[in-house]
């Protein structure tokens, strides 16, 4: 199948790429000069362990064009719009690029086309329908449908993530448009594809569901995946703040309860909260079309009131452990809002380095890949030092944070960090070293809710 992708972000390059992996013809439109150059020469500029791996595999079968191609995009039976939908200030999201993108493909297609353009960038709820409202009326002559398909992918885990998903969700009007849908994906719903030789784990689950609701369903499904997700991570903080105050364990009780099926294990690893591009910005604007809607949505607000307590507690936690941070050294290990990608943006970690600045403390932080991320959001100062080696951040410490759970830190040599730290003291945000040893280590060792 040929298949047209605007946008050449995280999810337009994964779905692009991933797509003609499992063999259709793809051309994807990406708008900035350099990243193109980049593209054509293999460099995809965003770190998305096996991506690069799978352009290689599958370049003959790929183009990139810095606006839309007109043979390609009338040659394409699919048109997968997956453009950046960033947040406003009150928490709506931006619809600019998405308007934009319509704009250049309804502009540039011929008459009696017939093609399915699915919108894979996440939009409001509601969204869709505007378009098709807006843009149908220009394609009359044409037998263009509007189909809502939101992608599931996590940063670090993208490829797997498209290749092998839980689900395919598609919001359509029309049964030929869910037809195309359902064949563009049929290599991934039957698993015909080679499986790539970097994907070890997870290949044994069962095949993926492919849901068929109306655009509006689908565009929801998206941001109360999201917003659940949110929820059950912070659920489990405040759980940790309580196992705190009665000396439970949180990850014995995140256990004993993800055991339950209708539970599950994942998402209930509590730490410093969650953060990245997604969760933040689909939070807010679920509560903004709640809010539009007259629904209260009052359990998403609570998630994110929580997140941001989380943070504070940390704070609070470390200043009454230490005293007063005015002038105290604190080595921060990890920036990127998880480990596995360099993405900063609304990262849990670069919001503490903030609060502990304002605090008047002197951050020493380190982070395997994230550094020159971190670098454009908080520059380098006398206060924020950055350092590419761990150890150099860690000489000298009143205390060590953890922020993101690298694994590069749990094989840290912690007799040589126990000789080059001034105080033995961690505070472990993401629950991922070992308690015990460290203690044994002569360690004062403290996590969230352990
Ligand atoms: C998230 C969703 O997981 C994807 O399904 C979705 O497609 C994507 O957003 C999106 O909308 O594009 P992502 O933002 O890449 O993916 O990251 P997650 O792995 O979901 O982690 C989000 C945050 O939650 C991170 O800060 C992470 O550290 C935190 N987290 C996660 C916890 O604090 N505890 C957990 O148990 C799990």
């Amino acid at each position: 199948m040929n298949i047209t992708v605007i946008g050449g972000g995280y999810v337009g390059l994964t779905t692009g790429i991933c797509l003609s992996y499992v063999g259709h013809d793809v051309n994807i439109v990406e708008k900035d000069l350099a990243k193109l150059s980049a593209l054509e020469l293999g460099n995809l500029l965003i770190y998305e362990p096996g991506l690069d791996n799978l352009l290689q595999k599958s370049r003959s079968r790929i183009t990139f064009s810095n606006k839309v191609n007109r043979n390609l995009l009338n040659g394409s039976e699919l048109i997968v719009i997956a453009v950046g939908t960033p947040p406003k200030d009150d928490g709506d999201a931006d619809l600019t690029f998405l308007h934009a993108a319509f704009e250049e493909v309804i502009s540039c297609l011929d008459e009696d086309v017939q093609a399915v353009v699915a919108i894979k960038s996440t939009v409001p709820v509601g969204t869709n329908d505007m378009l098709a409202e807006k843009f149908g009326s220009m394609l009359l002559s044409h037998r263009v449908q509007f189909v809502s398909n939101p992608e599931f992918l996590r940063e670090g885990h993208a490829v797997y993530d498209t290749l092998y998903p839980d689900r395919i969700v598609v919001g359509a009007r029309d049964r030929d448009a869910v037809g195309l849908l359902r064949e563009a994906y049929s290599p991934i719903l039957q698993r015909s594809f080679v499986k790539p030789d970097f994907i070890t784990d997870g290949i044994e689950k069962d095949l993926p569901y492919f849901i068929v609701t109306t655009p509006k369903s689908a565009e929801l499904v998206k941001y109360a995946s999201n917003a659940f997700l949110a929820l059950k991570i912070s659920y489990i903080n405040e759980i940790a703040l309580l196992c705190e105050k009665v000396g439970a364990n949180v990850e014995d009780v995140a256990l004993g309860m993800g055991t339950d099926s209708r539970i599950g294990r994942s998402f209930l690893n509590a730490g410093i909260g969650w953060g990245g591009s997604c969760f933040p910005k689909d939070t807010s604007a679920l509560i903004r079309t709640s809010e539009k809607h007259g629904s209260e949505l009052s359990i998403v607000r609570a998630a994110v009131k929580v997140n941001d307590n989380i943070k504070d507690y940390f704070v609070k936690n470390v200043e009454s452990t230490l005293g007063d941070l005015q002038g105290k050294s604190v080595a921060v290990l990890g920036l990127s809002f998880k480990p596995d990608t360099d993405d900063v943006r609304d990262s849990p970690a670069m919001e503490l380095v903030d609060r502990l600045v304002k605090k008047g403390a002197i951050v020493k932080a380190t982070d395997p890949i994230a550094l020159e991320n971190a670098r454009k959001v908080v520059p380098e100062s006398d206060k924020v030092i950055y350092e590419e080696d761990v150890y150099k951040a860690l000489e000298g410490v009143d205390c060590v944070l953890i922020t993101t759970e690298w694994p590069q830190w749990s094989k840290l040599d912690f007799d040589r960090v126990g000789r080059i730290v001034r105080q033995k003291l961690i505070f472990d945000g993401r629950n991922c070293l070992d308690k015990e040893v460290l203690e044994g280590l002569g360690f004062i060792y403290k996590g969230v809710g352990r």
